[in-house]
């Protein structure tokens, strides 16, 4: 097929790309949106198959159809909850593919060119950097990696693991192809320093990151290969990844130089352990005195996290707001930006149950309106609902912003121990004088909860 032809299936499918990013900026068109990306890709695929460029297409088929039976086993079978470390996953594997495409094209390569050196020393780096990074950050997400791992000196030894990945990649730029795999090598040890030291409320960031990253290995490959849809598709994923990391981090109020360098993920803060958090200050309450709440409430504000996407409450909690709406209470939904284990977990959770958009409140809209709320009902959050994110000096959460639920006249928490969230801290927000604990599982309990307000009348 001629180059032109190519090129204009490569333009109409980065075209779909975009407007599939769209689509994802809105949970009304999302489902199309991830359609026309898919479609795009479907395109961009079968156009370099069918580009002259390729040989022989046995061991493509064979690939596709291996990597499409993994993709669908992992779709049906990965956990909505389990999110992030599937990305994790896929931004290794993209960031290593680039790193070993952009090599192998090097081993063929014929009198290469600097722009064809330049594009492939920098999907090396990026490309192992973000392999072994992406490791790293999926061992921590499934808590086979416990720990900080951190030494003295260590940001001196980043230092001189970027520079030296840098200077090798130079040599290769100036003529020494041998020098790629040994700049591989030092970027890979990069990778691994970086994220090692990094762990508790910051791990979305990492992995926001990655994503970015794995996109501008994808799009250096882009260069080495001549390929415009790699490179258009690579500086989509990097700039989208770029912008989310953006969005998070400012979400925890945090620059990244301080989420890679900053101490940050420390153990917990001294005077923080559970005993003088919690002891004899903890209330426990039932379905039917929540019901008695309930009754005298005029505005009840929902608090989402990680228990309910756990336990699948998400359809006994729309019941359970119907119930309390149809009785005259207001009811809005708090979400915080970084509630549940991905980025819109809690809006996919409640746009599945079908609670309408507009009940869903961002968090600095949400947080003046606690005041003038009768109960703050925490389902299975934690650590976006932490005090210690305001008041400690340091720790993993220390200056993240939070939903300042405490403000409500009382603070309804169900779970289903004391025990910490994901930054493994106490929550003094569980000792509070408006505070009441509903032990249980969320999904239970808030069953319980609607079959108590029914029967109170
Ligand atoms: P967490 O702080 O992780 O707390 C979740 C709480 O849910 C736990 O304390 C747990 O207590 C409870 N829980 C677990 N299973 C439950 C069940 N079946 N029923 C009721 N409760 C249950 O959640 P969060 O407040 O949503 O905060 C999210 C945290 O994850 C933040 O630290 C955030 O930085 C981090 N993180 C976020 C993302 C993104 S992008 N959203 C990605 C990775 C990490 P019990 O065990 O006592 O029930």
């Amino acid at each position: 097929m001629s180059a032109t032809l190519i090129n204009f299936a490569y333009l109409v499918a980065s075209v779909l790309f975009i407007l599939g990013l769209k689509g994802l900026t809105h949970p009304r068109t999302a489902v199309r949106g991830n359609l026309l990306g898919a479609l795009g890709m479907l395109l961009a695929i079968v156009a370099t198959l069918v580009d002259q460029r390729i040989l022989s297409g046995e061991y493509i088929l064979l690939g596709v159809v291996v990597g499409a039976l993994v993709g669908m086993v992992l779709a049906v079978k990965i956990p909505l909850t389990s999110m992030p470390e599937l990305v994790a996953v896929f931004n290794g594997l993209g960031g290593g593919a680039s790193a070993l495409v952009a090599g192998a094209a090097l081993i063929e390569a014929q009198a290469p060119s600097y722009q064809f050196t330049a594009a492939t020393a920098a999907s090396g780096i990026i490309g192992a950097v973000t392999f072994w990074g992406s490791i790293v950050a999926f061992l921590k997400l499934m808590e086979v990696l416990k720990g900080l791992v951190r030494f003295p000196g260590q940001q001196f030894c980043n230092g001189v693991l970027v520079l030296g990945s840098v200077g090798l990649g130079a040599w290769l730029v100036l003529g020494e192809p041998d020098a790629f795999w040994a700049m591989v090598g030092v970027a890979s040890l990069l990778g691994l320093l970086l994220v090692l030291p990094i762990g508790g409320a910051d791990m979305p960031v990492v992995i926001a990151l990655l994503n970015s990253c794995s996109g501008l290995a994808a799009a250096a490959t882009g260069f080495v290969l001549d390929n415009n849809v790699l490179i258009v598709a690579g500086s989509l994923v990097g700039a989208s990844g770029l912008i989310l990391t953006q969005i998070m981090c400012r979400a925890m109020n945090r620059s990244l130089g301080n989420v890679f360098f900053g101490g940050v993920g420390a153990e917990v803060a001294s005077g923080t352990s559970d005993d003088e958090v919690y002891a004899g200050k903890i209330k426990s309450t039932s379905a039917e005195e929540v019901a008695l709440l309930f009754d005298t409430a005029r505005r009840v504000v929902v608090v989402p996290g990680y228990g309910m996407a756990v336990a699948q409450a998400q359809h006994a909690v729309r019941d359970l707001a119907n119930l309390l709406e149809e009785r005259g209470v207001e009811v809005e939904y708090a979400i915080h930006p970084v509630a549940g284990r991905m980025p819109g977990h809690m809006n996919v959770l409640l746009a599945e149950a079908e609670v309408p958009y507009d009940k869903l409140v961002e968090m600095d809209r949400i947080n003046p309106t606690f005041q003038q709320t009768d109960v703050a009902l925490i389902i299975g959050a934690n650590d976006v609902v932490n005090p210690l994110a305001r008041d400690a000096d340091s720790g993993p959460i220390a200056g993240m912003p939070i939903l300042d639920v405490d403000n409500a006249r009382t603070v309804v928490v169900i779970k289903r121990s004391l025990s910490p969230g994901f930054a493994g801290l106490p929550n003094p927000l569980f000792a509070a004088e408006n505070a009441l604990m509903f032990f249980g599982s969320a999904k239970e309990a808030v069953l319980d909860l609607v079959a108590a307000v029914k029967e109170s009348g």
